[in-house]
């Protein structure tokens, strides 16, 4: 489904390799340096532009997509083969086959807290989906979650919410069985950890990457006290931490 989205723009760019959209989600094809995107495409990516903000490159032959945002260019916000979503590398391959191997996690309600392109919950559908019911998504950000919805939903039990992950846990009245975290480090501290303390079951899993800066000034142990640290492991750079609830 998915694919036969992206093919149908991959066509439409008969002009170059570029598609852009501006602030009304229409598309038209611009010069190349018109765009911001700092690096020269493989011969067979094309990008697709939103709004100068953010850039999805996707490889006609491998099918990978990758997602940057333009004040983070050296970084991959999120990446995935759209042939198959559990060819990954690092971290997202590293938290996937954990739970592969461990069919005691229960994935009924499931909570992501920063969506990207949702390499984590298209995985968890394609893979796990006899065993959700619902996938709750939240990113801050308007224009991947519009993006997410037009190109990259793969299932209706994906839903997604527009807001700031420490507003969403801190308001919801949803308890979930499955919690994984994907947002900048300074974000996660110890407010934080209690609400999401609120929100999980007693047999909850949770799976976090701390990424960014700042890494070192955060103690996990402190921060994750009252919860049982089943694994931590960096891979990468990005800090991963399977915790239980306590
Ligand atoms: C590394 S990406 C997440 C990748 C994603 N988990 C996946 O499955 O592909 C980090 C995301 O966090 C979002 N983000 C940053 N700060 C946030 C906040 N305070 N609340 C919610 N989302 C946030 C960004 O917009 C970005 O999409």
């Amino acid at each position: 489904m998915i694919l036969d989205n992206i093919k149908r723009f991959v066509k439409l760019a008969k002009k170059g390799n570029i598609i852009y959209f501006d602030t009304n989600y229409k598309i038209s094809f611009p010069d190349e340096d018109y765009l911001n995107y700092p690096y020269e495409l493989g011969e067979n990516e094309v990008i697709m532009s939103f709004q100068n903000n953010i850039y999805i490159v996707y490889d006609k032959e491998t099918t990978l997509v990758e997602c940057f945002f333009d004040m983070e260019p050296d970084y991959v916000q999120s990446e995935y083969y759209l042939n198959d979503f559990s060819k990954n590398t690092g971290y997202t391959d590293y938290c996937y086959q954990y739970i592969k191997s461990s069919p005691n996690i229960l994935l009924t309600n499931c909570l992501i807290l920063g969506l990207g392109i949702g390499n984590i919950p298209n995985l968890l559908i394609q893979k796990f989906n006899d065993k959700i019911n619902i996938i709750d998504c939240v990113d801050i950000n308007k224009i991947l979650c519009v993006i997410y919805k037009l190109f990259f939903n793969v299932s209706n039990k994906i839903k997604i919410y527009n807001e700031k992950a420490e507003d969403f846990i801190e308001n919801t009245k949803k308890i979930y069985d499955y919690v994984f975290i994907d947002i900048p480090c300074f974000i996660v501290n110890k407010k934080f950890m209690d609400n999401i303390k609120k929100i999980i079951t007693k047999k909850c899993f949770i799976q976090i990457n701390l990424i960014g800066s700042g890494i070192e000034d955060i103690v996990p142990e402190e921060l994750f006290n009252d919860f049982t640290i089943i694994e931590s492991k960096i891979i990468d750079e990005n800090n991963i931490f399977f915790l239980a609830n306590k």
